[in-house]
């Protein structure tokens, strides 16, 4: 059976009831997602990183059909054949799969063939967690969760990549809602930190739902950070629009080498979904397509875009140890110290623009993922689990940038403070935002 790293301190009291509740809500919560797309909606790839809305929806089921049923279902026969190459992300352990880059060429099966895979795992899996001694449910419990944070995960890229599909359909179409009004900028502060020797990862005792973490947040352990200071709220489309005029994109001084070598093989002048047209930048949101909020942060840039920015401005990004430190002390904390991850009920679709100041950091998750100058590497200790389970993080921990926090498409109960999410310097599509640093590590480049 698949074996999950877990913290020491992990509940081990899984009771069924609250299992399929929760089973149920995560489920539902994606076909709500998915409910105002049309069937021609989910089924285009409008680039190689972007899956359908059908595929995410039958990969998730693939996953609990893969890593629960299969292993633990009384004489277990797979819904399709088929799927178990269609529906495999990357596992190779688990044998040969479909390209991604040609997920949206899978036109059969259908979405409505795709609903009925989802109803039967659904079925065979409340049948399953009924039937469960105690025992067996305790050592499975973390695979079943690990499922819920999966589905919760794709949850986000269902939305991420939708909105990349709606963005290049030249109508424009809107996914859902409407824009809130335009904000005002406000000031921008700064939250000041001692720093010294702090502790950041996982602690499975007081942080997080239910005591959840991915691998990769693991273990807990000791870093030094020299004093420093992160700015109270994220980059504005005002504060980004200063740097576009300012010829943030044409200045060869402001940019690592990398980053400037994709400025002039992409032909980037702002972010991704921002269009210049009479003089007017509009942006393209689930919403739809809407005059610039100079208020609201900046969203939809690269690593190398942040960097550049916070040059221009004479600053720096974070290292996620610098992020998680100050949210840990300054946002909100616990009886024992630990932080308080503040509740998103509902995502936004769109990030919002910063509340009042509070003295401590504002936007922190709901809003933007936050680049940060760290790379994406295993923290001392840690080891990926045995068999396919292993491949979910550790293998990508080469090329590819921590962003923290969360963003306004991430589910409700999804993000904490400890999560490092991860994504290639030059990604765009995922909803990133800046926040600038000062003082303490060293700039990237050694750059002013
Ligand atoms: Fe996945």
């Amino acid at each position: 059976m698949t074996v999950i790293q877990t913290p020491a301190d992990w509940p081990t009291d899984w009771d069924p009831d609250s299992l399929v509740r929760r089973y149920d809500e995560v489920r539902a919560h994606t076909e709500t997602l998915a409910a105002p797309l049309s069937p021609e909606d989910q089924t285009v790839q409008s680039m190689p990183d972007v899956s359908p809305t059908k595929w995410h929806r039958a990969h998730v089921t693939w996953f609990f059909e893969t890593f629960l049923l299969a292993d633990h279902e009384a004489g277990f026969a797979p819904f399709q054949d088929q799927y178990w190459f269609l529906f495999n992300s990357y596992y190779e352990t688990l044998g040969p799969r479909f390209s991604r880059a040609d997920r949206g060429l899978i036109t059969r099966p259908g979405v409505h063939e795709v609903g009925d895979y989802r109803a039967n795992v659904d079925d065979r899996v409340r049948d399953l967690l009924a039937s469960l001694d105690g025992g067996t449910l305790d050592k499975l419990g973390p695979t079943i969760e690990l499922g819920f944070h999966h589905e919760q995960q794709h949850q986000e890229l269902l939305l991420m990549d939708i909105k990349h599909v709606l963005s290049r359909n030249p109508l424009q179409p809107v996914y859902a809602g409407a824009p809130p009004a335009p904000s005002t900028p406000d000031e921008l502060g700064w939250v000041e930190v001692e720093g010294g020797l702090v502790e950041i990862g996982h602690d499975a005792v007081t942080q997080g739902p239910q005591g959840f973490c991915f691998d990769n947040e693991l273990p807990r352990h000791r870093q030094w950070l020299e004093p420093y200071r992160l700015a109270d709220r994220l980059v504005t489309n005002g504060e980004w629009l200063e740097f576009v005029a300012d010829g943030g994109y044409r200045r060869h001084e402001l940019w690592l080498s990398d980053g400037w070598a994709r400025v002039n093989g992409e032909g980037w002048d702002s972010p991704l979904y921002w269009t210049e047209r009479d003089g007017t930048w509009l942006e393209h949101t689930l919403h739809g397509t809407w005059p610039l909020d100079l208020g609201a942060p900046v969203c939809h840039v690269s690593f190398y875009e942040a960097e550049a920015f916070a040059t221009w401005a004479g600053k720096r990004l974070p290292s996620e140890g610098e992020w998680e430190h100050a949210v840990e002390t300054t946002v909100s904390t616990s009886s024992t110290g630990a932080s308080v991850v503040e509740p998103v009920e509902t995502p936004a679709l769109h990030p919002r623009a910063a509340g009042p100041a509070t003295g401590g950091l504002r936007q922190v998750h709901g809003e933007c993922w936050e680049w940060t100058s760290s790379a994406y590497h295993p923290y001392p200790g840690f080891h990926a689990p045995a068999g396919a389970i292993g491949e979910y993080n550790g293998k990508f921990m080469s090329n590819q940038m921590v962003l923290r926090g969360g963003c306004a498409l991430t589910s409700p109960g999804h993000a904490r403070t400890t999560y490092r999410n991860f994504f290639p310097h030059s990604a765009r599509w995922a909803v990133s935002g800046v926040r600038l640093a000062d003082g303490g590590a060293p700039r990237l480049g050694g750059r002013r």
